[in-house]
This record gives C-alpha cells, structure tokens and sequence, in this order.
C-alpha cells in the first residue's frame, strides 16, 4: 500500500503539490480545503490527467479532515497568499489562526505524521506549528530555503549560461528579507560562483534571490507564486516517505546549531521518514555567520508577536 500525503489547502500552491506528488506517484494524495468542491473538483481533474501523464495513484478532495487519517505527511498550505504591496510578515496573525484549527486537526488524525508548513510568513508559522502540535521538533518543517536555493540556481543558471542540473546553491537563514544566499558555497559544476563572477554579479543574484517571491507577486498582482513553491513542497514530502535521508535545505528548530536557539529558520538538513534527521552545520565564516544570527534574531522577535494575545 502507497503512503499517505495530504496537502492541506487547495489553492494554487497546495494543488501544485498534490499534482507534483502524483506525477511523482509517491503517496496517495489527499486534498482538503474549506472550501466547498474545491478540493474535490481539483482532485478530479488531477486523477483525470493520470492518463495522459502516466500515473495512476489515488488522488481525493475533502472538505473534513477523517480522509487525512494515519497520513505520513501532512503539507500545510492553508492561509492567505501575499498581495502587491504586503510583505510575508502582514499575514502573520490571519495565518497563525488559520494554522491552529489545521495543525489541530493533522495532530488528531495523523498523530504520527511529520508536519510540513509551507504557509507564510513561513519561519514563524513553522515554529508556531511546532508549539501548537505537541510533536518533537524534528517532526516539524517548513519547506522555503529549498525554493529560495532553486530560485538563486536559475539566476546563477541565467547569468552562467550553465545547465540549471549543474548549479548549486546554499541559501539558509529566513525565508524573507533576512534570506542568507552563502555565494561561497554555491557552486557551477562544482566551482563557487566567487570564482566565476565578479561581486556586482553576485550581489545582483543575491538581491534576486532574495527578492524572487515579490518579483512574481508583483508580476501576478492577485496573489504570490504557486508553481515552484508547490514542487518544493513536493520535493520534500517525497523525501520523507521514500525515506531518502537527502540533504535538503528545510526550515528546522534549532537547539544550539550556529550559535542559534529556540527558532526556526532555514539550514541544510536531511530528510527521512523521522522528518528531520540531521542538522547540518556548516562552517560559515564572518559576514556568513552575523547574518544568519541576524535573519534568526529577526524571525524571533517577529515569533513573539505571536505569544501576546491578539485582539
Ligand atoms: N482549512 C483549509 N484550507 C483553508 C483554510 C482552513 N482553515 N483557510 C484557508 N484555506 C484555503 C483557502 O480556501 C485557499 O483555497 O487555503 C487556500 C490558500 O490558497 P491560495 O489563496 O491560492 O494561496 P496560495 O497561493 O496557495 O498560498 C498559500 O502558501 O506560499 C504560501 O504565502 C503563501 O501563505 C500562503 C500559502
């Protein structure tokens, strides 16, 4: 029997994800939403592609949460997207509510299942899951520093003229402005782009990277970008239930890791069935260093709007 994922919030990013996920045939894919015969028509249609896009796993919408059951996964990305003009962090507190009565409901029919958050502002929702949920930190995720590092490796590809499959990046910190692209450590064909660019290039990829989700939300004016957020979130949930033990870029509780404690924010980390198996540490050196402290500084001040009572 295939592994259940299920994809709570079937908006633009959350159905993404479950059509990535069954592309991939990973899981049984189960679609929810408040929305009446959102989740449903959509996961019509998707089952409906399987035969032209070759797969045949079971894809289902529902309104109600008993269809989760016993998930492995569950991706969470309910909540209000980010329009023109609105930074991540205006949709904290609609989003912390929101997040409550989903995290509720994933912890009371899949209290096995690894948690992973895709909602924004994303740091702050990961470690407001945590709380909420009750479950150890490495069964807690959020999905950004993927994306932010496959948004630098197209602009490290665009500016190379590399093949996209020969770039990497290392992007960690806070899925926002505090974002950290490590240019050192990004690499064409195993070279860092420091040796291959000049600084006005790679400052101009690190401010890209860095602004990659408000160009789109500029370009789309009615909400924020849906296709490679929802592959990354794709990417990721099918580490884990294909137990990979893959080094993916995850947003992670941290315990002391860098010098950080008690947030979640954005670090190398491998993925498997537990979640998140492993914190990798790795040797940042001056500026590096002080900017992942600062986006972590940043990210906590904003997760403790969250412990005052909202009116
Ligand atoms: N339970 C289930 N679904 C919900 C709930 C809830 N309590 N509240 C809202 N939703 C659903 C909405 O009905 C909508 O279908 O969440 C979906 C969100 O979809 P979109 O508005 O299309 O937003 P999307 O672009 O998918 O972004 C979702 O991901 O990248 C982040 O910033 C983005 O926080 C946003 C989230």
């Amino acid at each position: 029997m295939k592994p259940k994922i299920s994809v709570i919030g079937a908006g633009n990013v959350g159905a993404q994800c479950a059509y990535r996920l069954a592309q991939r045939g990973a899981a049984e894919v189960v679609l929810v939403d408040v929305v009446e015969g959102l989740p449903q028509g959509k996961a019509l249609d998707m089952s409906q592609a399987g035969a032209l896009d070759g797969f045949d796993v079971r894809v289902t919408g529902s309104n109600g949460y008993e269809a989760t059951g016993d998930s492995q996964v569950v991706v969470i990305t309910a909540g209000l997207a980010r329009k023109p003009g609105m930074s991540r962090d205006d949709l904290i507190h609609k989003n912390a509510e929101i997040m409550k009565v989903v995290v509720g409901n994933a912890v009371k029919y899949s209290p096995g299942a690894v948690l992973l958050i895709v909602t924004n502002p994303l740091d702050v929702m990961t470690y407001h899951a945590l709380r909420i949920s009750g479950f150890p930190a490495n069964r807690v995720l959020g999905m950004a520093p993927l994306l932010d590092a496959a948004r630098m490796r197209y602009f490290i590809a665009q500016a190379m003229k590399a093949p996209i499959s020969q770039v990497y990046a290392e992007v960690m910190g806070s899925h926002g402005d505090l974002m950290v692209p490590v240019p050192r450590l990004s690499t064409v064909n195993g070279k860092p782009i420091t040796e291959l660019m000049t600084p006005e290039q790679i400052k101009l990829i690190v401010d890209k990277t860095t602004n990659g989700g408000a160009e789109i939300v500029n370009l789309l004016k009615t909400g924020s970008a849906y296709y490679a957020p929802g592959s990354a979130a794709a990417r990721m949930a099918e580490a884990i239930v294909k137990d990979e033990k893959i080094i993916i870029n995850s947003c992670c509780y941290l315990t002391g890791q860098y010098g950080i404690k008690d947030v979640c924010l954005g670090v190398p980390a491998r993925l498997g069935r537990n979640g998140v198996e492993e914190i990798i540490e790795l040797e940042l050196i001056g500026e590096e260093l002080v900017k992942l402290k600062k986006a972590a500084a940043a990210v906590k001040e904003l997760t403790n709007i969250l412990l005052i009572p909202h009116t």
